[in-house]
């Protein structure tokens, strides 16, 4: 090797091919009866819908899944068929997508916006119990990046104050908190189907309750607020009649997503051991780095690693988090940061005059996450780039 060849071999980056942050897992088997269900005639909601309902109520151990189109729209459901209004506030965390409070703010209530846990980032729930006043009417936890809340404890705290829990479970299909699967755990949970999701459909979500009346009225809600089985109304034993019993959405799952989501209902088990194996190879080659905060994992927890967000410790370092951000791209990997909190959006910002140290933790941790890629269709190959893209990062820049 000459010496020019060695300067490029050092200088060239790990990855030729860029590795993106993400990537759906999509097999012949789900194009397969997305194809079947185009040709059957019923694409909207209908029969799939109904079979992706009962198979992912099974799945989770609820008496009831309600199919929807988003985990926003569920959110938006739960809340507006608990009756949630102008007056209320609902308390949330701030380390969270903005669907969490956008739904709140929809009904015309407050929400009220608190830090979270230095480990986990999930909602602290000292945080929470300090921010209840006698309009608090709920709370909606979110398993963040895949690792369930302390529910025993945000459920005691509800249960003094007669609070409602709805958990924003985007991230956390497969998660299980003391040996109990997540969508079992509160009132209702609300599930995300969209593109980045540990299982996709392309979009949508689901929510699962065992409270028999609160399920019938998020049904009437996800559909025009229409009293019965809309879709009912087309199949042979349908009928013209229908009544409109409260202003509802336009929130349904249609027939092609659950065939999608069915399929990869079936995979869920393999899919969310994968992203752990995956998970635990990024450990193993990240762990030495004392630059490097790795993602929490506590034990009586099953994570399902929708994430796998490293926290940069900025003193050790002589980048800030934008320009690490920026040299592992130049290495080939993608990555992005989840999440903005909700203080630093100017919406809530403006709304609710918040200054960033209103929110010390989550503050402090924003400005040095990064997610990594994290997903089934990645090879061990991959995995140990991105490691390796890491480790060059801090090298060159410690
Ligand atoms: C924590 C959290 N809640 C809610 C949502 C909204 O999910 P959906 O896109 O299915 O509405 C997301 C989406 O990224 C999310 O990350």
């Amino acid at each position: 090797m000459t010496v020019n060849n060695i300067a490029d071999a050092v200088d060239a980056p790990v990855r030729k091919t860029f590795l993106p942050y993400n990537r759906p897992d999509i097999g012949q088997a789900e194009i397969d009866e997305v194809v079947d269900t185009l040709r059957s005639g019923w694409i909207t909601t209908g029969p799939k819908t109904k079979e992706f309902e009962k198979r992912f109520a099974e799945y989770v151990g609820s008496r009831h899944a309600i199919a929807v189109n988003s985990c926003t729209g569920g959110l938006h459901v739960a809340l507006a068929a608990a009756g949630i209004g102008p007056g209320d506030e609902v308390i949330v965390p701030t380390m969270t997508f903005c669907a969490t409070a956008n739904v709140v703010v929809h009904l015309g209530a407050t929400p009220v916006i608190v830090d979270v846990e230095p480990d986990t980032l999930n909602i602290d729930p000292q945080c929470l119990e300090a921010a209840i006043t006698p309009r608090t009417r709920a709370v909606i936890p979110v398993h963040l990046y895949g690792h369930p809340c302390d529910m025993d404890r945000i459920n005691e705290i509800a249960e003094t104050y007669r609070l409602l829990v709805i958990e924003d479970a985007a991230h956390a299909v497969g998660a299980e908190w003391r040996g109990r699967l997540v969508g079992t755990l509160s009132l209702a949970t609300t599930f995300s189907f969209y593109a980045t999701k540990n299982r996709t459909p392309a979009e949508g979500g689901m929510i699962t309750t065992d409270d028999d009346e609160y399920a019938e009225e998020m049904r009437v809600w996800t559909l025009h607020g229409i009293s019965h089985d809309a879709w009912k109304r087309y199949s042979a034993e349908g009928s013209w009649y229908y009544e409109v019993v409260a202003p509802g959405f336009k929130y349904n799952l249609t027939d092609l997503q659950s065939a999608l989501g069915l399929h990869q209902l079936a995979r869920l088990e393999a899919m969310t051991q994968r992203r752990a194996e995956l998970a635990s190879r990024y450990t193993r080659g990240l762990g030495d780095l004392p630059q490097i905060e790795l993602p929490a994992c506590r034990s009586g927890v099953r994570h399902a690693w929708h994430l796998y967000p490293i926290r940069l410790r900025l003193s050790m370092l002589a980048i800030d988090r934008a320009t690490f951000i920026e040299q592992l791209r130049g290495e080939g990997i993608g990555t992005s940061v989840h999440f903005i909190p909700l203080h630093r959006q100017p919406f809530y910002a403006d709304r609710f005059g918040f200054e960033p140290s209103d929110f010390p933790i989550a503050d402090a941790a924003y400005e040095c996450l990064i997610s990594l890629p994290l997903y089934t269709r990645m090879s061990e190959r991959d995995i140990d780039d991105a490691i390796e893209a890491v480790r060059r990062v801090v090298q060159r820049n410690r």
